[in-house]
């Protein structure tokens, strides 16, 4: 649905995006990560059309982005970094003038406000100046100006940047919503979202692709080892040096009672590590197996690249 070959982007002499290529399948929610100035937003403003790739290309479903640019607009909605809403517009007429903007015919466009209006949870406020809403509700305006169109792919620049958490759960049920019909690239602002949203991420770095796999694959292929969080109650330092001794593991921190024992993944040592406890006279409150946080993985994978360089 999204399809993205040898992309390259020069401002001037500096280089955003550095020859990307990838694809998002019809359906996909795919996550768009990297630190600040990795190229996301630039990647994203060309494949909306405003903005011309310095060499390389790219298809929206399969209309080419240069040689079809109408038609590949035409099959996406983009809510970009800074929306430009109206302040002193209405929701519906702020809406009707995007449904205009983007050619809709006219005597759809009314019903179809009235869709927007309910899948972004917006009823009451339709008749309120944007001006008078909250950030959040801002935000859910600019997801409605970019599906009025009823486009295919969606392409969300940080949507939940700059809002409350209860905004952003609704924002993230809302984009969980829209997926059932779009097919989404996100560039989330935070992370956790991410392994909550996305079946997949493109994790991008100083304009090149670093790593791009499913948030599982990813942890498993990076790290090379697990995580056990364990709650014991005993004297940290001992327990501590009690859990270093076992086999497979390699690593031990703790905060007050709570331990974090790093493994090598081709080992399971929670039965020893049960053992070793019960031997010391200690309690063991809990154990659970963690998998790497997202934030893990994309520290480690940046500090690679930056190793590599
Ligand atoms: N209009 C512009 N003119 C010149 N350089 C630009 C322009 N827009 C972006 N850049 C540069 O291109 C690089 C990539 O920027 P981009 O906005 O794509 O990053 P980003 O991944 O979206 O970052 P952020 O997380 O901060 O939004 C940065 O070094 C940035 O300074
Ligand atoms: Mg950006």
């Amino acid at each position: 649905m999204i399809r993205v070959e040898n992309l390259t982007k020069y401002y001037g002499k500096r280089l955003a995006v550095d020859n990307i290529s990838f694809n998002v399948e019809k359906g996909e929610i795919v996550g768009f990560l990297g630190p600040n100035a990795a190229g996301k937003t630039t990647t994203m403003r060309i494949l909306t059309g405003f903005l011309a790739p310095t060499s390389g290309n790219a298809w929206i479903a399969d209309h080419n982005i240069l040689s079809h640019s109408l038609e590949a607009r035409q099959n996406i909605g983009y809510l970009p970094e800074a929306i430009p809403l109206y302040t002193d517009m209405t929701v519906r007429t702020y809406l009707d003038f995007a449904a205009r903007l983007r050619g809709m015919a006219k005597n759809r466009i009314k019903s179809r406000i009235d869709e927007v209006v309910d899948i972004c949870h917006l009823e009451e406020y339709i008749d309120v100046l944007i001006g008078k809403l909250s950030k959040g509700f801002r935000q859910r305006v600019g997801v409605a100006q970019a599906i009025i169109h009823e486009p295919k792919v969606l392409i969300l620049d940080e949507p939940t940047i700059g809002i409350d958490p209860i905004q952003v759960a609704m924002t993230r049920q809302l984009i969980k919503e829209l997926g059932k019909e779009h097919t989404i690239l996100l560039s989330p602002h935070i992370l956790p979202e991410v392994s909550v949203i996305c079946q997949r991420v493109i994790i991008i770095h100083e304009g090149k692709i670093v790593a791009m796999d499913s948030i599982k694959n990813l942890s498993s292929l990076i790290s090379g080892s697990k995580r056990i969080h364990l709650e014991v109650t005993g004297p940290a330092q001992k327990v501590a040096e009690r859990l270093r001794r076992i086999e497979g593991v390699l690593r031990v921190s703790y905060d007050d009672s709570h331990y974090t024992v790093e493994c090598s993944a081709t080992q399971d040592p929670r039965s020893k590590i049960m053992e070793a406890i019960v031997q010391g006279g200690w309690t063991l409150l809990s154990l659970e197996s963690v998998e790497m946080s997202l934030e893990d993985i994309f520290l480690k994978l940046t500090a690679e690249e930056e190793k590599s360089q």
